[in-house]
């Protein structure tokens, strides 16, 4: 491990950490050294995921939360914190998308949801927990957002506007935090096969059609995203702020011919 990604010491709280692109992120922080808080809405979960991290001599505990209701979040901020002393790295992840559809039609409870779980869950843990970061000398907070926050589409508009307000939200933050040295950015996966995605690969004609979109012409992996992240939560990425990196094959800057 290059002197720059090791997190040894450090403390990391995931949210949707308990399989997919979190599980995988939530790995790979721990094998750089990183302490981990483990979390989604289950607390078996949680705690399995949590067990099986120690099992590999890591040091980690399992917090549920449902990250679209703000009591939960900020017991799951307080949680954290307590585990291990002080949060230095937060992943905002866990995210629905709960509706396919045109707006015209949506119910603006599901518009709510959305918009409680994938945006200001992100702006409450971010409140929460990066004033103790400033005290701790910094930090890094990574958003998973998506490819979906670039393009006007059909039917996953709620989506694509709550990860375009994450992206936004992530540039805010960088400014306001900059001084005190937290660096606050975003990865937008392309398509990644994990249970969120399984309509889109699963879908032999949509899922052909797309790879041969892709440059690198495959669906993503789990593991695609995470070094990524692992980059963005430690020093190796210390002067990169305020981004959306995307993670995507390519697929976003190739022509359609
Ligand atoms: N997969 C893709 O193609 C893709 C592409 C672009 C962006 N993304 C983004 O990547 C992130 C992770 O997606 P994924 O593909 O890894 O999904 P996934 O495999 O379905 O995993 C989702 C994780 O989040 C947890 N979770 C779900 N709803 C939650 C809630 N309301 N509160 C707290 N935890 C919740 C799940 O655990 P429980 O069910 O036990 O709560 C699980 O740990 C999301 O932000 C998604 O928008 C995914």
């Amino acid at each position: 491990l290059l002197p720059g990604f090791d997190l040894t010491g450090r403390c990391a709280l995931v949210t949707g950490s308990t399989r997919g692109i979190g599980l995988a992120i939530a790995e790979h922080l721990a094998a750089a050294g990183a302490r981990l808080v483990i979390s989604g809405r289950k607390a078996e979960t949680c705690d399995a995921v949590a067990q099986a991290l120690r099992d590999a001599g890591r040091e980690a505990v399992g917090v549920p939360c449902n990250v679209a209701e703000k009591e939960q979040v900020l017991a799951l901020a307080d949680a954290a914190r307590d585990a291990f002393g002080g949060v230095d790295i937060l992943v905002s992840n866990a995210a629905v998308n709960a509706y396919f559809g045109p707006l015209a039609a949506l119910d603006e409870a599901v518009w709510d949801n959305a918009m409680r779980a994938n945006v200001k869950s992100g702006w409450w843990l971010s409140n929460a927990l990066a004033p103790q970061m400033a005290a701790r000398g910094g930090g890094a907070i990574v958003f998973v957002s998506s490819i979906a926050a670039l393009y006007g589409t059909r039917n996953l508009g709620l989506y694509a506007i709550t990860k375009a307000a994450e992206n936004a939200l992530v540039r805010n933050l960088a400014v306001e935090w900059g001084t005190a040295d937290i660096r606050v950015n975003a990865i937008a996966p392309g398509v990644i096969k994990t249970s969120f995605s399984r309509a889109l690969w699963d879908n032999p004609a949509y899922a052909q059609a797309y790879v041969e979109s892709v440059p690198l012409r495959r669906i993503g992996h789990v593991d695609d995203v995470a070094g990524l992240a692992l980059l963005l939560s430690s020093s190796a990425g210390r002067f990169i702020t305020g981004q959306t990196i995307l993670v995507d094959g390519g697929v976003s800057i190739a022509d359609k011919g």
